[in-house]
């Protein structure tokens, strides 16, 4: 699928789920994005509570950082400036936490409701420099769609 083929995706996901069922369309988004994008090996969604991010539905092996405070990683980095946040590298960034010994390289991608975090979209690669600004139109698209549908 294209990016914008992924975006109708999840926008009839999300129609589909009636009565609005926010946890079930983030745990079918991290599917899809896992499914759809090879180099995508790990994808969860945080969600802000109070100054901690705190893990939601993903997809790969379990993180040791289920509770990420907002000063801390590359998580927080993006929620705390509400940008998004690309590593190439993340052996170089002194930010990184580690998740799992294979990952390479990073995106993070605030979910801003009416211009507040209230969270992110997390994706680790075990590629070097894997992610491109293409991921990040598509992401930063999705993240758009889950906010209109957060809180509904
Ligand atoms: N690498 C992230 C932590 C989350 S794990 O990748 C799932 C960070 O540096 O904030």
């Amino acid at each position: 699928m294209d990016n914008p083929e992924i975006l109708n995706s999840i926008h009839v996901i999300a129609l589909l789920l009636r009565p609005p069922d926010t946890g079930s369309l983030l745990a079918e988004v991290v599917k899809l994005l896992h499914r759809e994008r090879p180099h995508y090996h790990w994808v969860g969604i945080y969600l802000l509570e109070g100054d901690e991010l705190v893990l939601g539905p993903f997809v790969g092996k379990p993180s040791p950082h289920d509770r990420i405070p907002l000063g801390k990683g590359i998580c927080g980095a993006a929620a705390s400036t509400a940008q998004t946040v690309i590593v190439d590298d993340v052996s170089a960034d002194p930010r990184y936490l580690a998740c799992s010994l294979e990952t390479r390289s990073e995106i993070v991608v605030p979910i801003k409701r009416r211009g507040q975090v209230v969270g992110e979209i997390d994706i680790d690669s075990d590629q070097p420099a894997a992610f491109t600004s293409q991921d990040q139109d598509l992401l930063e698209g999705v993240a758009d769609i889950l906010a209109a549908k957060m809180g509904d």
